[in-house]
């Protein structure tokens, strides 16, 4: 008998735990024929998206057949816009638009990027801010004397930086130790009735933990312990090695850190998760929660106000981060 599931109202990050339960309950039916129950599903953010993606991929090349059953129109058309379909070759989806339809949903903008070489990463996140900014309509008109970056330039600054920063580190930390094919999802969009900009970076890598095993910062050999490392300034699992040989600004360990920075400077919430370990800081607080379904690998979620966002100077947030005397005396130590 073909196995039945309902895949739930929300696939986000939001709801991680419900969303990780949905997708452990995939692998239960290895080689059947899977049926999803879409008809309560009504919202995936881009971590969901990833997710969803990234499973649906797995869960069929393990020999399952996938139906998206009861998936509404405008969801399927949703899906399509992001290209969700291409290349699930074994999931069916009886609503699935037979052609592509772009130009009637030029207000929303979702793209999912499945990163494979390390060549791509500057070239893509440079679309995807670029593309993130045009899907906003941000302001291109620099100030009156044109001495300040027009917002649109600003905005899309500071999302190649976040962009750049969290792919290299997906592409460089988690496929060390032994996990050179680990694939890296990345999924954006603008959600223009809250002006909210949503970003999300997944990978299934070695994760925290793996990463900094027996780094000095690690107080504890838990994944909660190996993020709040990784989020200290000048921590980096490369550090100990390159000790006294000075360090590329790729890799001073501040990748993390400011891309949180930025993000709560923009009143935002940051997300990130490895192995049990869930991280949640936005302005009000910060806290851990313990995940019964783990995650091998990193996920970043990250959520912006877009208006917060295009006055940032990544410059200045970077030296609170890693302020200059303390960035030089490292550098030569
Ligand atoms: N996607 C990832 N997978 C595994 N480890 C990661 C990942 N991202 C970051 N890390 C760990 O967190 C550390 C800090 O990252 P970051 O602040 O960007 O500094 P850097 O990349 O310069 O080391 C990294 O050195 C690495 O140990
Ligand atoms: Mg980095």
């Amino acid at each position: 008998m073909p196995a039945s599931l309902i895949l739930p109202k929300k696939v986000s990050v939001v709801t991680l735990p419900s969303t990780m339960a949905f997708f452990a309950s995939l692998y239960s039916h290895e080689g059947e024929e899977i049926h999803i129950d879409c008809s309560q599903f009504d919202f995936a953010d881009p971590m969901g998206l990833c997710f969803l993606r990234y499973h649906l991929d797995l869960v069929t090349y393990l020999d399952c057949t996938v139906h998206l059953d009861g998936l509404v129109d405008w969801l399927a058309l949703y899906l399509e816009r992001m290209d969700f379909f291409a290349g699930l070759d074994k999931v069916y989806c009886l609503n699935k638009p037979a052609t592509r339809v772009r130009a009637s949903l030029d207000h929303v903008l979702v793209e999912m990027t499945k990163i494979e070489y390390e060549h791509e990463i500057d070239a893509a996140a440079g679309r995807l801010a670029k593309a993130m900014v045009g899907a906003s309509e941000t302001s291109t008109e620099p100030d009156p004397d044109g001495m300040k970056p027009s917002p649109a330039d600003r905005l899309q600054a500071v999302l190649q930086y976040v962009y750049s920063e969290l792919i290299n580190n997906a592409a460089f930390h988690g496929r060390a130790r032994g996990r050179k094919q680990s694939e890296i999802w990345v999924a954006a969009q603008y959600y223009k009735k809250s002006g909210d900009v949503r970003l999300a970076i997944l990978d299934d890598g070695c994760g925290f933990l793996e990463s900094l095993r027996g780094h000095s910062a690690l107080m504890e050999e838990t994944d909660a312990s190996a993020i709040e490392a990784a989020l200290r300034p000048r921590v980096s699992c490369n550090r100990d090695v390159l000790r006294g040989r000075g360090l590329d600004s790729a890799n001073q360990g501040i990748g993390l850190t400011a891309s949180k920075a930025l993000t709560i400077a923009a009143k935002g919430t940051v997300d990130i998760f490895s192995g049990r370990a869930w991280y949640r800081e936005n302005p009000t607080g910060r806290h851990f929660r313990q995940l019964r379904f783990p995650w091998q690998g990193v996920g970043v979620a990250l959520t912006m106000e877009r208006a917060l966002l295009q006055e940032i100077e990544i410059a200045s947030i970077i030296s609170n981060v890693a302020p200059l005397r303390e960035r030089r005396s490292f550098n030569f130590e």
